[in-house]
């Protein structure tokens, strides 16, 4: 295969992502603005003074080779944000550090090239060119970037692979469904190579099954790419399923930051809890957010069936674990020590969804062992 020569070519290179104190102020006086929500006014009280604060003091820190979720309902501030981050829109406070260097602070000039060669973007419809076929279409951002025809085509061909489209290069646009194309906005996103990927609802407008076959196909890649991702969607079933961390949007600010576990068992606020409520937390809590720890595995019989589990065993699986054994399932580190015991009941209370709705609530302190 002709790709692998730039795969081991290229460099791995990986990078960090922090938002710092960032603001982003739409209408008059903007900088007065920010003064007055730092100090604590009200997004509603600046929108009746026709100004609307569409990001309020974001913080956040992505890792190299994370996947970074921003959640929220429509007009929460995710967009503004994603715009901010790859400099597209200037904050109207705070900074955008990108490999340690501060995005704000850089030169239109060196703007443009950090955006073109370091950060992608995938948006939700994906504008394919009708009058090129898969592979120029895939090329596109190398072309931008005055990379030489026969180089683009071999890293495009390559992107178009990883993204499960081998053998479509030659084929138009209006012959592929909708998320093949999408995949070609994908491949377009990973054949220049960026570190950062920038993902603004970019499966939203997909039908579920295919959606989700985007969201493993997805996790697959980034497990091979270890690119630094920061994904938008207003799907909490979504951001469980793809995110590292999650920071939940609402009116502009972050208001819980987290793991799936941590927002599924300790919910910052009502709002929070409200969108958990049609979550699968059987897919998304594992053995260690259920489990009792410290307690004594049960003394069965030599030939007892029953089977321990590791602590990053989803609750579904544990399920079926539980469901066959005798006693409370053991969990179990890779070396065999035990970490902990999920007795029946406990296991029944968090599918149930008890004790994870209300931090205050003794049961949710108690599921929080281990985790
Ligand atoms: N260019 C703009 N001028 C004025 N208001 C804007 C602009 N862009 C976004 N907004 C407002 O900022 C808020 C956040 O919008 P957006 O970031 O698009 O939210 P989301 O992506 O979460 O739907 C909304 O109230 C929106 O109307
Ligand atoms: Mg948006």
């Amino acid at each position: 295969m002709v790709g692998a020569v730039f795969v081991a070519t290229r460099e791995v290179h990986v990078s960090r992502l922090q938002a710092d104190h960032l603001y982003k102020v739409f209408g008059r006086r903007p900088d007065e603005a920010v003064r007055r929500l730092a100090a604590g006014a009200d997004r509603e009280e600046l929108r009746a003074e026709g100004t609307t604060a569409a990001v309020v003091d974001a913080g956040f820190t992505v890792e190299p080779g994370q996947i970074f979720v921003v959640m929220g309902l429509s007009g929460s501030g995710k967009s503004t944000l994603l715009r901010m981050l790859n400099g597209l829109l200037e904050p109207t406070a705070g900074r955008v550090l990108f490999d340690g260097r501060d995005l704000t602070a850089l030169s239109p000039r060196d703007l443009r090239t950090v955006r073109s060669t370091k950060i992608s973007m995938v948006f939700q419809h994906f504008a394919l060119f009708p009058h090129r076929n898969v592979l120029e279409n895939a090329g596109y951002g190398l072309e931008v970037q005055g990379v030489p025809r026969a180089e683009r085509e071999v890293r495009a061909a390559e992107a178009l692979e990883l993204c499960g489209l081998a053998g479509w290069e030659k084929s138009w646009p209006d012959e592929l469904s909708g998320g093949m194309q999408q995949r070609v906005g994908l491949a377009r996103a990973l054949a220049t190579d960026a570190d950062l990927l920038l993902m603004d609802e970019s499966f939203s407008a997909l039908d579920p099954l295919i959606r989700r076959d985007m969201q493993d196909q997805l996790l697959v890649l980034q497990q091979r790419l270890k690119k630094t991702i920061v994904f938008i969607t207003h799907d909490l079933n979504e951001a469980m399923r793809l995110g590292d961390r999650i920071a939940v949007m609402r009116d502009g600010r972050i208001v819980q930051l987290g793991t799936a576990e941590d927002i599924l068992v300790r919910p910052a606020d009502d709002y929070v809890a409200s969108f958990i409520q049609d979550v699968d937390r059987s897919r998304v809590l594992t053995a260690s957010a259920v489990m009792t720890g410290g307690a004594t595995p049960v003394d069965c019989p030599a030939d007892c069936a029953c089977q321990a589990v590791g602590p990053d065993t989803l609750v579904a699986d544990l399920c079926a674990v539980a469901a066959r054994a005798p006693h409370p399932v053991t969990v179990e580190d890779s070396d065999g020590a035990v970490l902990g015991v999920v007795p029946t009941e406990r296991l029944l209370a968090v599918m149930g969804g008890l004790g994870a709705r209300n931090a205050e609530d003794a049961d949710a302190k108690e599921v929080t062992v281990g985790a």
